[in-house]
């Protein structure tokens, strides 16, 4: 269709007619499709110069919680409601899922995001694009790529080396285009190692078309497109928003010209046309709001993380589940329980179908006698900003509640997570601190319920508090969510996508987040998170993957083969306990002996199960052979390192509890010989050896100057450190540059 258009149709049609349409061509019958955010609910604005307030949809569970259920099918349910909603909006595409890795606590938007792990992250988000992409609607992976920090977010160049751009911020990425096939991409507003994400050609041409095949339309962030020629020369379909009637035209310029090549321009635009088309076989629908709310309540559930749950002096069994049936009393204690925080700030705000609250639920759910005392107070009651007020009247009302109940229940989280600014601390509010410390000190029956977008820090006050819960924030069915976790209706089963530090400190981005002067460097490298801490082996506070269950589980005895497609390991898991759980199976692989710097373990695998009571489930893990793989710098390319695996399986990054090892065939490589190689790296190379040989041969003899070297171990260490072209120096070296030319001809050719 597009091929035929105008050019200064084609360049209309690779920008935005609004902020949340597409311009349409009528006399080329392409009409205007609908964009909207995203990504935990469909925020439809009913006035496109509505930037922000959306019409009332479900509020889903962001990515932060969903991430914590580990559960790929929960995934895929989620999009798929989120089709439901889309197409009785009609919506044709869903901003959303946000992808982008974890690098520090204080990601403004880590909220969004899923994991500190690109598999755990890309297995969940390809889910639930394919569910979304199930009704017909669109998704759109954002923001591509190395989007971590909100400070300087629309200029800042993330300095990243090669290998860790790959394994770590390309990764999840690369699955969800190969495995999900999204019907967009949105580039993020930050730079890439001083280029402009929508203007890299190596990333959205070579690295995205070229190399992992993506099909599919590429959309800037709202206003990443500094130069909209250099974005379309790079591989940009659709500039986001429009009207930008002056970089239409600039388009038309550049292509008259001669500055852009029209069959770019042409092309941009025909995959716009195409998206448009595609999303025609989208129907009608309308979703039942009731069936959503439920979905939104089982997401959250299974998004809890029990911390901790201990018994108290004299119980047998921890402080959680409350029983229902118990009489007696609880205090609910704190203005979230109330006015909950459930979502965070920014483009993905949300105008729920309606709001469920924990103090309101729990008191559905229990015989006792429920009391209330907010014990701070909150400035906004629209669940994605909360100032804390410290107020000591509030705080001596509640710890009295608290002395004169059974149970407290102390409701605490975080102020504000939000798009557009970066967090300053991972602390806890002092009001929440002070709620915490005076409401343990006057009942040691207290459950803390914290409500967060991103890691806050438990320590040192957890020591106090025998049983927490990480409760992040879950959406508009959250209250109902927490209820059925307290009370056991729901045994949790969440389990840390991220993990929570000792201290801020210790964090591997700590050192270089957010950068300076238009740069951060990404020096943590590889060891992005649990990977930084483990393998520096620090302590901290709960570990990646981690998560208690009302349940326990046991394992068995590991096994693990290799094959052509990769590693299948096996393992018998037992609900030990007396209550149906689900556990989550976690693989990390480690190579001890491995010739390229690599993190402690990786998690590679894992599996959601659910198992009865008494129940043994084997469980099968399988790793793809693309998923052994390290980026090779050398060759550019992907390499299988061969060698032996140590799989462990467990129930967290720093909980293992089998492992089994195995051999793994490497890939061939071969690294050409160059001048600049070392002598040992010659003498490795049977092809190089060779080649040498027939030069030093002679010359090793013992009348040769090289002779004496050549005998001697301190003198050999030397050498086979010495690139060759520096050989060239040595008394008697038989190496001019002619003959090392030589000899690279013969052991590359
Ligand atoms: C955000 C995107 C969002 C877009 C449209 C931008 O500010 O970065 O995630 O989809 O706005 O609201």
């Amino acid at each position: 269709m597009a091929p035929e258009l105008s050019v200064a149709e084609q360049a209309a049609l690779t920008s935005g007619r609004d902020a949340w349409h597409t311009t349409p061509v009528e006399s080329a019958g392409i009409p205007a499709i609908t964009v909207t955010d995203g990504p935990h609910g469909v925020r439809l604005t009913a006035n496109p110069a509505d930037m922000l307030r959306g019409q009332p949809a479900t509020c889903f569970p962001p990515a932060v919680a969903t991430a914590s259920t580990w559960d790929p099918v929960l995934l895929w349910r989620m999009g798929e409601a989120l089709g439901e909603e889309c197409r009785s909006m009609d919506v044709a595409v869903l901003l959303g899922p946000g992808i982008n890795l974890k690098r520090s606590p204080l990601g403004g938007r880590n909220f969004e995001y899923f994991s500190e792990d690109p598999l755990l992250a890309g297995v969940l988000a390809t889910q639930w694009v394919l569910g979304l992409q199930s009704h017909d609607v669109g998704a759109t992976v954002k923001h591509f790529a190395v989007n971590n920090q909100e400070t300087d977010r629309m200029r800042i160049s993330a300095d990243v080396d090669e290998r860790t751009l790959r394994e770590m911020y390309l990764r999840a990425f690369h699955r969800v285009v190969t495995q999900a096939r999204p019907w967009t991409m949105m580039c993020a507003y930050n730079k890439i190692n001083g280029v402009y994400a929508s203007q890299d050609p190596w990333l959205l041409t070579q690295v995205l078309r070229d190399e992992w095949g993506y099909e599919g339309v590429i959309m800037s962030d709202w206003g990443a497109v500094a130069d909209r020629v250099a974005a379309v020369a790079a591989g940009l379909d659709l500039t986001m928003p429009g009207p930008d009637n002056g970089g239409d035209k600039a388009l038309e310029s550049a292509v008259d010209d001669g500055g852009l090549d029209k069959v770019l321009l042409a092309r941009n635009a025909a995959r716009v046309a195409a998206l448009v088309d595609k999303a025609a076989a989208r129907r009608p629908f309308s979703y039942d709001r009731d069936a959503h709310h439920a979905l939104a309540r089982e997401i959250a559930g299974r998004a809890i993380v029990l911390l901790k749950n201990d018994a108290l002096p004299g119980d047998e069994r921890g402080l959680l589940p409350l029983d229902p049936a118990a009489a007696g009393s609880i205090a609910v204690l704190g203005e979230f329980a109330r006015t909950p925080r459930y979502q965070g700030g920014g483009s993905s705000l949300m105008n729920p179908t309606r709001l469920d609250n924990a103090l309101d639920e729990i008191t559905a759910s229990t015989s006792a006698t429920v009391r209330f005392a907010p014990g701070y107070t909150v400035s906004d009651g629209l669940g994605d900003a909360a100032e804390a007020g410290q107020d000591q009247d509030l705080l001596a009302q509640a710890a009295a509640l608290a002395g004169d109940s059974d149970v407290a229940l102390v409701f605490v989280g975080s102020e504000h997570e939000t798009e557009g600014a970066d967090r300053t601390g991972i602390d806890l509010p002092a009001a929440h601190l002070a709620l915490i410390e005076q409401v343990t000190r006057a009942n040691p029956r207290t459950v803390v319920i914290l409500s967060n977008g991103a890691v806050l820090a438990t320590t040192p006050w957890d020591a106090a508090v025998p049983a927490l819960i990480e409760g992040w924030l879950l959406g508009q069915a959250g209250g109902g969510a927490i209820a059925d976790v307290l009370f056991g209706r729901v045994n949790p089963s969440g389990r840390l996508a991220e993990t929570i530090p000792l201290k801020l400190a210790d964090h591997p981005s700590y050192l270089d987040f957010p950068g300076e002067h238009g740069h951060v460097r990404y020096s943590d490298g590889l060891y992005v998170g649990y990977r930084g801490f483990d393998s520096r082996e620090l302590e901290v506070a709960y570990p990646f993957g981690f998560g208690l269950s009302y349940t326990t589980f046991g394992y068995g005895e590991a096994s693990a083969v290799s094959g052509e497609h990769g590693l299948e390991v096996r393992v018998p898991v037992t609900n030990t306990g007396e209550r149906d759980g689900r556990e989550v199976v976690q693989l990390y692989l480690s190579l001890p002996d491995s010739a390229v710097t690599r993190a402690r373990r990786e998690l590679k695998a894992f599996a959601s199960v659910d198992i009865e009571a008494g129940q043994t489930v084997e469980v099968t893990l399988t790793v793809a052979r693309d998923d052994l793989a390290y980026w090779d710098i050398r060759l550019d390319r992907w390499v299988v390192e061969g060698g032996e695996y140590h799989c462990h399986v467990g129930a967290s990054s720093r909980d293992l509890r089998a492992t089994a090892v195995v051999t793994v065939a490497g890939d061939e490589i071969r690294i050409p010989l160059t001048a600049d190689s070392t002598l040992g790296e010659w003498l490795e190379d049977p092809r190089g050896a060779q080649a040498i040989g027939q030069v030093f041969g002679g010359l090793a003899g013992e009348d040769s100057p090289m002779a004496a070297f050549f005998a001697d171990p301190t003198m050999m260490m030397f050498l086979r450190a010495t690139p060759l072209s520096r050989m060239g120096n040595f008394q008697g070296s038989p190496l001019t540059p002619e003959t090392i030319a030589k000899l690279v001809a013969a052991a590359n050719d």
